[in-house]
């Protein structure tokens, strides 16, 4: 049962019999991610300091090195999971390729990984702008008990087990899914407690805002152009209003609260797109689906797509159903 400012901890212990496989290791898995959490979200907020405590690639006044925060998440995040052996193995967008979790006896018995993206929208950290951290978990397909394997990590979307993101913002947020529904959680910064503050999200029924970098404008595809055109046009409730910030996690918290459509298509120079598949469209298009939403390339299903490569891109449009659809409509008479 959801009871809205419940701890998050109270809050997935309760929740842990929803789990298609409750041994409680999943749970341990979201404890640990909502630690690391709190501790970028400590660094994150400090951020404007740099000039005081040097900044990343300079020594501080404390003679310690300062990182640049991407890398300091990052390692953040790994450190978390790895010291608290609840993970087989690690993709982050900051690493070129996945890392072994073998476990103190070198059992490998974790059942699960996690792909994630330390810092999203890293351009923002200079003009204390929201960014966020985006993660995704899978159940492991290679053997336990033996290491982990590219093709764990090589799995479509709509085999997520979990997935959410951290909106490091006004308020620190955390809202996740294991798909029964989506919750998110607000962080008390005197306590360090999670609440629950946004029960059971979904997208309004209708959506009036569209999210896309339109200084690519005359590198889109015709579709595209056209879909933007339909956004501005003066017609039923449109033109929609333009919000683009620039951190998805940010853009898609938004649009999910207030209703909208975030899109990063291809562009001439981009032909895939720019966001990670792995990394951020795929948990992304899980909780957007959620939470009524719709998340797709353009023309099929994000979650559906075999991934090939861990670093794979694509193009993305995500938020409310109705929004996707239309442009999913543009593109399909438009293809090229
Ligand atoms: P990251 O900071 O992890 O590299 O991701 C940035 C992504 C995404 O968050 C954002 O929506 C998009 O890049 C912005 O790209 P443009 O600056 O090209 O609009
Ligand atoms: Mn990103
Ligand atoms: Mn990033």
């Amino acid at each position: 049962m959801i009871k809205k400012n419940q701890t998050l901890g109270e809050f997935i212990i309760e929740n842990q019999a929803e789990f298609a496989y409750s041994s409680g290791e999943l749970s341990r898995l979201i404890n640990s991610i909502r630690l690391a959490a709190k501790v970028v979200n400590h660094e994150v907020n400090k951020a404007g300091l740099v000039d005081i405590t040097g900044a990343a690639g300079e020594t501080n006044v404390q003679g310690e090195d300062q990182q640049k925060l991407d890398v300091y998440a990052n390692e953040k995040f790994i450190q978390t999971l790895t010291n608290r052996e609840i993970v087989c193995g690690i993709a982050s967008e900051e690493n070129d390729d996945f890392i072994t979790i073998a476990g103190s006896n070198n059992d490998h018995k974790n059942k699960y990984v996690v792909l994630m993206d330390p810092l999203d929208g890293s351009s923002n950290i200079d003009v204390n702008v929201s960014v966020g951290t985006i993660f995704s978990i899978y159940r492991r397909v290679s053997p336990v008990g033996t290491p982990v394997q590219l093709e764990d990590f090589l799995q479509p979307g709509n085999k997520q087990v979990a997935a959410g993101y951290v909106v490091y913002g006004t308020s620190t947020m955390l809202v996740y899914t294991t798909g029964h529904g989506v919750n998110g959680f607000t962080l008390n910064p005197a306590l360090g407690s999670w609440y629950l503050s946004h029960p059971n999200m979904k997208f309004p029924e209708k959506g009036c805002i569209y999210s896309v970098n339109e200084g690519n404008y005359v590198h889109f595809p015709l579709g595209v152009k056209k879909y933007i055109k339909y956004c501005q046009e003066e017609k039923e409730d449109r033109p929609y209003t333009s919000r683009y910030i620039g951190s998805l996690v940010s853009d898609f918290h938004r649009n999910m609260i207030k209703g909208g459509i975030y899109f990063y298509p291809t562009t001439s120079s981009a032909p895939n797109g720019k966001l990670r598949l792995l990394y951020e469209c795929n948990p992304m298009a899980f909780i957007a689906e959620q939470a009524g939403g719709k998340a797709s390339n353009g023309f099929d299903r994000i979650l559906d797509i075999d991934p090939t490569e861990l670093h794979q891109r694509v193009p993305f449009f995500c938020g409310n159903r109705e929004m996707v659809e239309k442009a999913e409509e543009f593109m399909a008479k438009n293809p090229e």
